[in-house]
């Protein structure tokens, strides 16, 4: 079968490549459509230290193929989210809901394809850009058929992690402002989770101009320009501390939330000085693992503003991916609007020239 490779230098779509059989707890699930998340670039550019060679792709929706028989929750024709967490199910955080936390959710590399005799790496426990793939039973949410599997695509990576930043690991409140920095497939679904909030002031930011329109459409109230100098005076002019005043002493004024889905460290330091008092920035951008930010100290003790970091929207996928498809079909929620173009997979790297361009709100690739 076909699937796209990255061997530690340079990526390639191979066709050749075979699956193992299914263990007692696990499924093969058929890919219709996987969403390129900016962490798969990240992955080709070899910017994770994890082992290669791999399948890449982590964001993807399919149907159910075969099934261990152990496994009690899906069976084969059953359309399926895949959720890149493949948690033990019994530890303390598993158990208390935030499987994001679960120690066997990470570094538990395994091999289940091999091309040419040679053993080759799943990629975040999913491996999406695949014909087959092979992932533990906990890791796939079952999902109505009349959900277009290009749209459900996109759920099992930028929605939740965008949605699940505002719901589960912010607290935001009604009538509460933010600016999110990043308007991609990550930064939109943080965008429309605030509105399902009731946040108010929405002011999204990108580099790309033509960002805008989509901002908006996703509920943003403001759009700036990421490249302009002046962008903390422009937040202040948003929510200034007062008529007369735009900050107030210890730099009050400004938003409640900042959500940085970007990560360099101009946007992170950006973004705190964009806070109000008491105001938390969310940082969800994943940057290079030895890179540094600045900020300045008496931000956070004056007064009690705060820095966070959000793994994959802090979700539980048992519980909040069927919240999210039961959203969308009320229609509180985009999910069709999020796939920019679709691409079969032989013309994958047009979808990586979108990402690269900032154009796309996702490019997705189907088989
Ligand atoms: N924490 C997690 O669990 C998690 C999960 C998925 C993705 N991510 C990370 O989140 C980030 C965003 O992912 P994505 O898939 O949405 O990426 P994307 O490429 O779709 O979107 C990024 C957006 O940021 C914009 N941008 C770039 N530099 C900017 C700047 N200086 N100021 C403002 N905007 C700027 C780009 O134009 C683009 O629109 C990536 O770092 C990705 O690796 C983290
Ligand atoms: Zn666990
Ligand atoms: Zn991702």
């Amino acid at each position: 079968m076909k699937g796209i490779v990255y061997d530690g230098s340079t990526t390639a779509l191979v066709d050749g490549l075979t699956l193992r059989d299914p263990g007692p707890r696990e499924v093969v699930v058929r890919i219709a459509a996987a969403g390129l998340c900016h962490s798969d670039l990240s992955y080709m550019h070899g910017l994770y230290p994890v082992p290669s060679p791999g399948v890449c792709g982590h964001e993807a929706a399919g149907v159910v193929d075969a099934v261990g028989n152990a496994v009690t929750h899906v069976q084969p024709g059953d359309h399926v989210i895949v959720a890149t967490l493949a948690a033990c199910g019994f530890c303390q955080y598993c158990m208390d809901g935030r499987p994001t936390a679960c120690r066997a959710t990470l570094g538990n590399w395994s091999q289940p394809f091999t091309l040419d005799g040679q053993p080759i790496y799943n990629f975040a426990a999913t491996s999406a850009f695949a014909e087959r793939t092979l992932v533990r039973d906990v890791q796939c949410v079952k999902i109505p058929h009349d959900v277009p599997l290009t749209s459900a695509a996109l759920v099992g990576c930028g929605v939740v992690t965008g949605m699940g930043a505002v719901f589960n690991r912010a607290n935001v409140k009604r009538g509460q402002s933010a600016i999110v920095f990043g308007v991609g497939g990550v930064g939109l679904n943080v965008i429309q989770a605030l509105k399902v909030q009731g946040a108010t002031t929405i002011i999204a930011v990108d580099t790309v101009p033509e960002k805008e329109a989509l901002a908006k459409q996703f509920g943003a109230t403001h759009f700036l320009d990421g490249r302009r100098d002046d962008l903390v005076a422009a937040v202040s002019a948003i929510k200034p501390y007062n008529a007369d005043l735009p900050r107030g002493p210890f730099n009050a004024g400004g938003v409640n939330w900042a959500f940085d889905c970007v990560a360099h460290p101009q946007v992170t330091y950006n973004a705190l000085e964009c806070l109000d008092w008491e105001g938390t920035v969310v940082v969800i951008g994943v940057a290079g693992q030895t890179a540094e930010f600045k900020g300045l100290y008496g931000r956070l003790t004056q007064v009690d503003r705060g820095i966070i970091g959000c793994r994959y929207g802090t979700v539980s996928p048992q519980r909040d991916i069927p919240f999210i498809i039961d959203l969308y079909r009320r229609g509180e929620v985009l999910l069709d609007e999020l796939v920019s173009a679709t691409f079969p997979v032989a013309r994958w790297e047009d979808a990586v020239h979108g990402l690269e361009s900032g154009s796309v709100a996702r490019a997705v690739i189907t088989f």
